[in-house]
This record gives C-alpha cells, sequence and structure tokens, in this order.
C-alpha cells in the first residue's frame, strides 16, 4: 500500500526537514522545497516545514534534531550564530563567514554549512564575471560576511561601506578590500557591482534607499539581498536609470537550491523552485 504523507502523520518513510526561525510564518522555504521534492516524485518521501523556534530553545532543539533524525535544518534570523557551538562540525567555509543558515544531519552527526554566499554569487556570475571588478557592499552585518566571502572568492575587489565603520573593517579584516562610510557615494558611483545588504527598504523601513537614485548609472549591476512583497525603492529606482539589477529573491532561491542538494543529494530543479518564489 501506498503510504500517503502528510505533515502531521509522520511515517517512518517521511524526512524531515525545516526552516527554523523566530518570526518564521512569512518564510517562503517551504514551498519552494517541497515544489522541489514533488518535481522529482520524493515529495512521499520527504517534507519541508517552517517551525518557530525561540533563542532559548535552541540547544534542546538540536538534541532532538539529532537523536530523532531530523534530516536538515536551514536557519534564518536569528538563529545563524547561536546554533554553532551545538552543532558536531563547522564547515571551513561557514567558519570563514561566522555564520550556518544550513544543518545536515548524517547518523547524527550534525554538519553546519552556509549557502548564502552561493545566492549571492551564482545570480552575479549568471550575469557577469565577478573577477576584476569593483564591488561596492553596503552593511557589514552576517549577509555581507556571507557576500564578502563570495565576491573575495572570485577576486573581485570589494569595498565595505557602512553606518558602524568597526563592523566595515572587522569584515576587511578577515577578507580584504578597503572600507568607507555608507554616504561616500562617489565611491559607489564608481564601481561595477552594488550590494546592499543593510536593512534599508525593509519593513519598517520600506520607503528608504542606500543609495540617491542620482548615483546610479546604467553601467552598475545592483544586487539588493533585501526582499519583501514589493520591489524595494533602490531596486525601482536603479531600474529607472537603466542599471541591470538582481532581486533579493534570487539570493533565496540559490542559497535553497544549494540547500536541496545537501539534504537530499540531487541537483535542485532549479527553475520549478523559482516559480514558487514569483
Ligand atoms: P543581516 O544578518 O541580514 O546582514 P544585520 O546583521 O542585522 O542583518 O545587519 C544589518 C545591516 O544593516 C548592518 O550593516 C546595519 O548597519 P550597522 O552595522 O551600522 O548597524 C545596517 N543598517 C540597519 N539599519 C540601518 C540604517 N537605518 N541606516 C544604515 N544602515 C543600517
Amino acid at each position: 500500500m501506498k503510504y500517503k504523507m502528510n505533515t502531521n502523520n509522520q511515517s517512518h518513510k517521511t524526512t524531515i526537514c525545516m526552516v527554523i526561525g523566530d518570526p518564521v510564518a512569512h518564510s517562503l522555504s517551504p514551498n519552494m522545497h517541497n515544489a522541489g521534492y514533488k518535481a522529482y516524485g520524493i515529495a512521499e518521501q520527504y517534507t519541508y516545514l517552517a517551525w518557530r523556534i525561540r533563542i532559548e530553545q535552541i540547544p534542546l532543539f538540536l538534541k532532538g534534531v539529532r537523536s530523532v533524525g531530523i534530516r536538515g535544518v536551514s536557519c534564518t534570523v536569528p538563529h545563524k550564530i547561536i546554533v554553532m557551538p551545538y552543532l558536531d562540525k563547522i564547515d571551513p567555509i561557514a567558519k570563514k563567514i561566522g555564520a550556518v543558515n544550513t544543518i545536515v544531519n548524517d547518523n547524527h552527526v550534525l554538519t553546519g554549512y552556509n549557502t548564502d554566499w552561493i545566492g549571492i554569487s551564482k545570480p552575479l556570475e549568471a550575469i557577469t564575471s565577478i573577477q576584476g571588478k569593483t564591488v561596492a557592499l553596503l552593511g557589514a552585518g552576517g549577509a555581507a560576511r556571507a557576500a564578502a566571502y563570495a565576491i573575495t572568492q572570485s577576486h573581485g575587489k570589494l569595498i565595505i561601506l557602512n553606518r558602524t565603520a568597526e563592523k566595515a573593517q572587522s569584515i576587511a579584516n578577515d577578507f580584504g578590500g578597503t572600507v568607507a562610510p555608507l554616504d561616500d557615494y562617489e565611491t559607489i558611483q564608481k564601481a561595477d557591482i552594488i550590494i546592499n545588504t543593510t536593512t534599508l527598504g525593509l519593513h519598517p523601513q520600506e520607503h528608504e534607499t542606500p543609495i540617491p537614485k542620482k548615483y546610479i548609472t546604467k553601467d552598475h549591476i545592483v544586487f539588493d539581498c533585501v526582499y519583501g512583497e514589493k520591489e524595494t525603492r533602490l531596486l525601482k529606482e536603479a531600474q529607472e536609470q537603466g542599471a541591470r539589477v538582481i532581486h533579493g529573491r534570487e539570493m533565496l532561491l540559490h542559497q535553497g537550491t544549494a540547500q536541496f542538494t545537501l539534504y537530499t543529494k540531487r541537483k535542485a530543479p532549479e527553475e520549478i523552485m523559482r516559480k514558487t518564489l514569483l
């Protein structure tokens, strides 16, 4: 008899993956991963959930993941750093970036990976070579560290611009590159690629943009890691200036396809997963 799987009825045949965060209800990851399982006809063996986990629950939660054999855990805000001490192994790239967005459980051994940098690198490399390009990286939080890894890995010239100078300097110390204040618009204008990882443009700052429109030109590639319901002001204005743009959902897609492969050991059905994000 064929077993009909649903998320309230876990069977021994069901491999469970999930995204954890707080909040997490808005996450598009379950749709994206479950569409991938369906595309491969493995939706009866795999299921992907969103689970709200509070920070103080992390140690016990990860013990449970290890012991009951949950296969994969994607981590979003605020868990990417705090999960790290509770894992058995950390992949060297995740260690260098200093954050884990993907946990894989292999026979009760938890390994932390970071696929966020792939979410930055793949969409960029799809339209340009990063090598030798000057990249203005706006922001110096977790997403910026993943972007700094992606850019320096591909031999781009990195300039980190941030409101808080020390945080920009810390990225430059770890990955190379130079630093500048966030409002050094002339420096931004001279760059080939602009990547926004600040939260400007994200609710409740959705009407803001990190760069006045006049500094964006048609020669720029503008990648906004921020995404919401609507297009950000930065990308709208960049398009009006004739620049090529990359939406934050492309980052979500490519960090997700890399996770799909880590969890299932299969190549991800990228186009099908992309459709769920549109
Ligand atoms: P993430 O993990 O998504 O990168 P984060 O670590 O909270 O998020 O980083 C948020 C980034 O947005 C930081 O670079 C922050 O600047 P500071 O380092 O100065 O805090 C930036 N940011 C947030 N609000 C901002 C604002 N109003 N103006 C300028 N930068 C802002």
